[in-house]
């Protein structure tokens, strides 16, 4: 879909469909979507008044079919809720919604009205910005396991849309927005993408080609190999069973040097940026049932987010903070060579570990990665982002993720993030007390061994051992979110990209 901003009247626009919106309650509009009453010569105020399917509830849309009145076919009015509940989020979906109302219409090209600004107090940049990431977080479709001839056969996509502002002063800030949203959607829809995907298409090499394909940013590659010179035997221990080979992936993105003339005041904050790869959890010689096995592709959704971070950046620059994406990416298989429960590894910090669930085996790739990147980058700020529990689905559901780490100011920086993002965080606890599920009778730890009891924390608790004193950390279980069952606007069913908006929001300081 090909996004372009005009100055212009919308009820002048040549498209398709024309989006204007309406808040709960109001009889007679005003702005645009009055503009447009005007044009439909009041048809618009008695559709609001007969009909009780329109009543400018969040999200909901309603259709009109117009003829002779406008260039237009069609006129979808979009609910924005209550004018004094407006938020980021809610302007997000209820663009969100209005595209998929333009979707099942089939049509070509639509042009749209940038909702909430101006008199709802979201200045023109913001608003601009909200509405592209809906309208391109909504209208996102998983193609790629589809043949060409199914393709061909699928309904009409949408391959114009013009954001349409009569204001010129406010186009400069428009364009700006739409820019920052095509981004932000485009880093979501690769999370989404390389999720959704296969995995026998999106290996460990498949995720270091698409690492490759970034422009714009460093990047290494440490191979088997290399890990075994870095003596990443935890890391290691979980590549084992499988044929595929494993790859650490580090990918830097450095502010540029200041302008001639200025000197740079402070050293650019560095935050990093850790993702579970597990291209395919079968959960090794502790093999999951089936049923269980069915989704693990989704078992890489932190290493899908940093890469869509990653890829956003590329595209957008301008950032003083410097990001480094750790990728941490391998299988988790049975075979003869795959390592066994009761097996004892050292990682690279030194510590061993015995393995008494090989399914446990994010934390393992996890903890060689931490020490690594502390390490190579020793940051401010760390963030990790694994599908590290099944307990995080039970305790939050598909939608909130978990929080914890060594500092609440970066958890709530990030909760806070979310809320503009439009996704949710749930700081739990790390007591000391869950320690005690970390102790082996063989080893200094154990990688599975919370008995049922509060696996998320446990699993939480178990990375914090690699985590340097007095290091601000965070660690996002992303377990349920990663993946919905359940449609929402913004978020088809499947896979969400879940953690690249606030991600992105919190680096670029968006947040409201
Ligand atoms: N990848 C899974 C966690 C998971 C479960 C992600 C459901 C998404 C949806 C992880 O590797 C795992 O298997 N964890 C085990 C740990 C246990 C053995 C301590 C779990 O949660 O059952
Ligand atoms: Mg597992
Ligand atoms: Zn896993």
């Amino acid at each position: 879909m090909k996004i372009s901003v005009q100055k212009g009247d919308i009820t002048q626009i040549q498209v398709d469909a024309i989006i204007v919106n309406l808040f709960e309650g109001i009889k007679k509009p005003g702005g645009e979507t009055g503009a447009v009453d005007k044009a439909l010569k009041g048809a618009l105020q008695d559709e609001i008044r007969l009909s009780p399917a329109l009543t400018g509830k969040l999200g909901e849309t309603y259709v009109l079919n117009i003829y002779n009145h406008m260039p237009a076919r069609y006129v979808i009015i979009v609910g924005l809720g209550k004018v004094d509940e407006l938020d980021e989020a809610k302007i997000r979906r209820a663009s969100a919604a209005a595209i998929r109302a333009c979707l099942k219409l089939q049509v070509k090209s639509v042009a749209s009205v940038i909702h909430g600004m101006g008199t709802d107090g979201y200045d023109p940049k913001t608003s601009a910005r909200l509405l592209t990431e809906g309208t391109l977080l909504g209208s996102y479709q998983f193609t790629l396991g589809k043949s060409k001839e199914q393709l061909k056969k699928a309904p009409q996509r949408i391959q114009k849309f013009v954001v349409v502002e009569s204001d010129a002063k406010k186009q400069p800030a428009i364009k700006e927005g739409v820019k920052q949203g095509e981004a932000i959607a485009l880093g979501v829809n690769t999370a989404r993408d390389l999720v959704f995907d296969s995995p026998n298409h999106v290996t460990p090499t498949y995720l270091k080609k698409t690492a490759e394909s970034l422009s714009g940013l460093t990047l290494k590659v440490l191979g088997q190999k290399d890990l075994a010179k870095l003596k990443m035997g935890a890391f290691l221990s979980v590549a084992k069973g499988s044929d595929e080979p494993p790859y650490l992936i580090h990918l830097s993105y450095r502010p540029k040097a200041p302008a001639k003339g200025k000197t740079k005041t402070t050293k650019a904050k560095k935050i990093t940026l850790v993702g579970k790869g597990i291209t395919f959890d079968s959960g090794g010689l502790s093999l999951k049932p089936s049923k269980n096995q069915e989704l693990m592709k989704m078992d890489m959704a932190g290493a899908g987010a940093v890469l869509g971070v990653m890829k956003a950046i590329s595209e957008l620059g301008d950032l003083n903070v410097q990001v480094d994406g750790f990728i941490a990416t391998c299988e988790n298989m049975p075979s003869a060579r795959a390592s066994k429960p009761g097996d004892i590894v050292t990682t690279r910090k030194g510590t061993t570990v015995e393995i008494n669930n090989t399914d446990a085996e994010g934390r393992l790739i996890l903890i060689d990665t931490l020490t690594y990147a502390q390490e190579i980058v020793d940051p401010d700020e760390m963030i990790d982002l694994a599908t590290l529990t099944g307990a995080q689905v039970v305790a939050l559901g598909e939608i909130a993720a978990a929080a914890m780490g060594t500092r609440d100011s970066l958890i709530e920086s990030i909760k806070t993030a979310g809320k503009s993002a439009g996704e949710k965080f749930w700081q739990m606890p790390l007591y000391d007390e869950y320690k005690a599920t970390l102790k082996s009778d063989v080893a200094d730890l154990i990688n599975a061994g919370s008995k049922g009891q509060a696996g998320t924390c446990s699993a939480g608790m178990f990375l914090k051992e690699f985590v340097d004193e007095g290091r601000a950390w965070a660690h996002l279980d992303i377990a349920g979110p990663a993946y919905t069952s359940r449609d929402f606007p913004e978020v088809p069913k499947g896979a969400t990209g879940f953690a690249v908006r606030t991600l992105l929001y919190y680096l670029y300081g968006l947040t409201e």
